[in-house]
């Protein structure tokens, strides 16, 4: 059977105040969740000590990983500083890629990055050109990590792509990198997450602008099951 995977991407959003608002409502509906997803929340750094490691239901996440080691990086995170609080880094989001101009060669290494801190990578791709590229920097990418296919009209727009197409998409993404789990991203909501993830080259989803609200994202986690 397929993992099913719900990832979490609270993006730029949430003050201190806010994040605690929304893990206290995620803890009280904790024996609501299927064991058979496995959720990734991934909110800023800072808010990750916000969450105790020991009892939080679920596992965590970056949005992004320095491409560098620890050193005279100002501002950057490294992969072995945030080793052991999360287990996953997603890396190459498409804002990332359009706002901070992000490159394919820098996705490959911090890639690398990731992997050779134990962290899982997700990276981010919006088309199969990229899912070629990340091949040619790490050609046994799949077993390693997870792919996030987000098409870029359908982040944030309320226009989720058609499960089919996504499917399809999903099915090249494996063609090009082996058996890798693909995970669908962009508009995704509690009412049509079960389309996607029911798809037979989708095991899960990536949630932003619906990951904000606790308890729709909590019915995303229980219907993609
Ligand atoms: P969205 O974002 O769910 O708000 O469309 C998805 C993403 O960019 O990860």
């Amino acid at each position: 059977m397929k993992n099913v995977y719900v990832l979490g991407n609270w993006k730029s959003n949430k003050n201190p105040q806010e994040a605690i608002a929304w893990r206290d409502i995620y803890l009280q509906h904790t024996n609501e969740l299927p064991k058979t997803v496995k959720v990734i929340l991934c909110p800023a750094y800072h808010h990750l000590s916000l969450f105790d490691l020991s009892t939080f239901p679920s596992l965590l996440g970056v949005q992004d990983i320095s491409s560098f080691d620890t050193g005279a990086y100002t501002g950057e995170i490294a992969a072995s500083m945030v080793k052991g609080i999360v287990q996953y880094a997603m890396i190459g989001h498409s804002e990332r890629r359009k706002y901070l101009l992000e490159t394919d060669e820098q996705v490959g290494q911090k890639v690398k990055k990731a992997i050779e801190s134990g962290i899982i990578p997700v990276v981010c791709i919006s088309d199969i050109e990229q899912a070629k590229k990340l091949c040619s920097f790490i050609p046994d990418y799949a077993g390693k990590g997870l792919i996030l296919y987000e098409t870029l009209t359908a982040i944030g727009s309320g226009q989720a792509g058609t499960p089919e197409s996504a499917n399809a998409a999903a099915k090249e993404i494996v063609d090009i990198l082996g058996a890798v789990e693909v995970l669908y991203g962009g508009s995704v909501v509690p009412e049509n997450v079960a389309r996607f993830t029911s798809q037979q080259y989708i095991s899960g989803v990536g949630v932003g602008g619906a990951s904000l609200n606790a308890e729709k994202f909590i019915k995303i986690i229980t219907n993609a099951s």
